[in-house]
């Protein structure tokens, strides 16, 4: 790894503004997933750094949440500019950790810091409402930070997950306490890195690397001084989350796992329609939440949909992320790999057909060859759940009716895709998808500026959007009498 910036590579956990080692000087090495060089040896901390981190940040958050709006919302968006400048760096550090090529990783960078960005803006805008009640009273209805935040993050964005939580967190006047992924805690450490020199008082951002993720979730969830628990992750880690953060009535967001249809109809415009399934499906190598998980097809338009998509897809160059010319990545880790490969053994076992791939990929063991099945059908694993790597079963539908059907046939509810031209069909089945978010003729729906998030097992709470505010903020009810 050449860096511009060398002090962008951090190795300790951060608190109360300060680079800190593990009790006893633990560490647990982070590799290269494309290679398995170890990039670095980190801080392996636990739940004693982690009940420090959250009485630092109590305490950070009197003077922080005292400042006005603007003064917080200025370092953020001098934390925006510090990420562009340094996008290069971050995006290094990225690919050597998680694997995605450079490019994507550029992408994400820029993704990451627009939250920064939005939300420097978006900081300045939380009102309030005056009820009118009788003549001699008014309600008042205020909006204050709900205070100390744990926030638990995914390798698969190590950035942008990040930025998505914590900038509107900090912008209202809450603190953080964050546990970054253990495969990618890099890009975390230089995050706070550059939050740090954008004038972050000491205490208000802190970080907890480990892999003790039990340990460390544990005290986060039991902890009283933590108000609110954001994850993005999985949705069996989801619930246990949920579970413990009971006893203490915690506000909770979560934005869990999918399991995305991309619906084609046979009006579609097939160029468009296939375009965007494979953008959607090999994404981060299909390793996102959002990833189309289930081709889902009309009739009419089946054979030329899998022969263009399998076209496309032989052209993929899978390799190192880091290496010119390299389009898809590895997977996260060699459990990664076994996971899809079952998957798509299952399938085949029931007669599922691979149009292309369908094996581990000949590049080292963290990789998995692009993947094309059909003749599949809804009761295989490819089907019911998450895949999480570069395998797409193409799925053959009749009518308007068991598309939807076959889409809502699944506990998850965070992204569905559609392709048509049909005005009506939009709306008919937009409203019928049971889904956070619904993409029609479009799959890059991402951006700082929508509502992300997801219904059913998927999680609860929008980030991103003016509706990433609410989630760290408390509503209060002032009543003034004797008008
Ligand atoms: C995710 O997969 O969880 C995030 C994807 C995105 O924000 O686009």
């Amino acid at each position: 790894m050449q860096l511009n910036d060398s002090t962008l590579l951090q190795t300790q956990g951060f608190i109360n503004g300060q680079w800190r080692d593990a009790a006893g000087g633990k560490t647990f090495d982070v590799t290269n997933p494309a290679t398995g060089e170890v990039l670095a040896k980190v801080a392996d901390m636990g739940a004693d750094e982690t009940r420090e981190a959250i009485a630092i940040a109590e305490k950070a958050q009197i003077e922080w949440r005292a400042r006005t709006a603007k003064e917080r919302c200025d370092i953020l968006e001098r934390w925006y500019d510090l990420m562009m400048e340094a996008k290069e760096d971050l995006a290094i550090l990225m690919t050597a950790e998680q694997g995605k090529p450079l490019a994507e990783s550029r992408g994400e960078v820029n993704y990451g810091a627009s939250f920064l960005k939005w939300f420097s803006e978006e900081g300045k805008r939380v009102y309030g409402d005056i009820i009118p009640q009788t003549p001699d009273r008014r309600g008042l209805v205020i909006k204050q930070p709900i205070g100390v935040v744990a926030a638990v993050t995914p390798w698969n964005f190590p950035n942008a997950m990040i930025t998505r939580k914590v900038a509107p967190g900090l912008a209202v006047g809450c603190t953080v306490v964050l546990k970054p992924a253990a495969e990618t805690p890099l890009s975390a450490l230089a995050i706070a890195e550059l939050g740090k020199r954008a004038g972050l008082p000491d205490g208000v951002f802190n970080i907890i690397t480990g892999l003790d993720a039990p340990a460390i979730g544990g005290e986060m969830t039991a902890s009283p001084i933590v108000r609110k628990v954001t994850f993005t992750g999985s949705t069996p880690v989801g619930k246990l989350l949920m579970k413990q953060c009971a006893d203490t009535v915690k506000r909770t967001s979560m934005e869990l796992g999918g399991n995305a249809p991309v619906i084609v109809f046979d009006d579609a415009d097939l160029d468009k329609a296939v375009d965007g399934a494979i953008a959607a499906k090999y994404r981060n190598s299909g390793q996102t939440c959002i990833c189309s998980n289930r081709m889902l097809v009309q009739a009419g338009i089946y054979d030329a949909f899998v022969e263009k998509f399998a076209e496309k897809v032989k052209n993929f160059n899978v390799g190192n992320g880091l290496q010119e010319g390299t389009t898809h990545g590895p997977l996260i880790t060699t459990k990664a790999v076994q996971g899809v490969d079952e998957k798509v053994k299952a399938a085949v076992a029931d007669g599922a057909k691979v149009v292309i791939g369908g094996k581990p990929g000949s590049q080292g063991d963290h990789f998995y060859e692009p993947t094309v099945l059909t003749n599949v059908n809804s009761s295989m694993r490819v089907f019911r759940e998450e895949i999480f790597g570069p395998v797409a079963p193409v799925f053959k539908f009749d009518t308007e009716q068991d598309a939807i059907d076959m889409a809502n046939d699944t506990e998850f509810g965070l992204a569905s895709y559609m392709y048509t031209q049909d005005m009506g069909r939009i709306f008919r089945v937009s409203e019928a998808l049971e889904y956070g978010m619904v993409g029609v003729n479009e799959t890059g729906i991402s951006s700082e500026v929508i509502p992300f998030g997801g219904v059913k097992e998927s999680g609860q709470g929008r980030e991103g959007s003016k509706y990433g505010l609410d989630d760290f903020l408390e509503t209060k009810y002032i009543c003034i009498g004797g008008i």
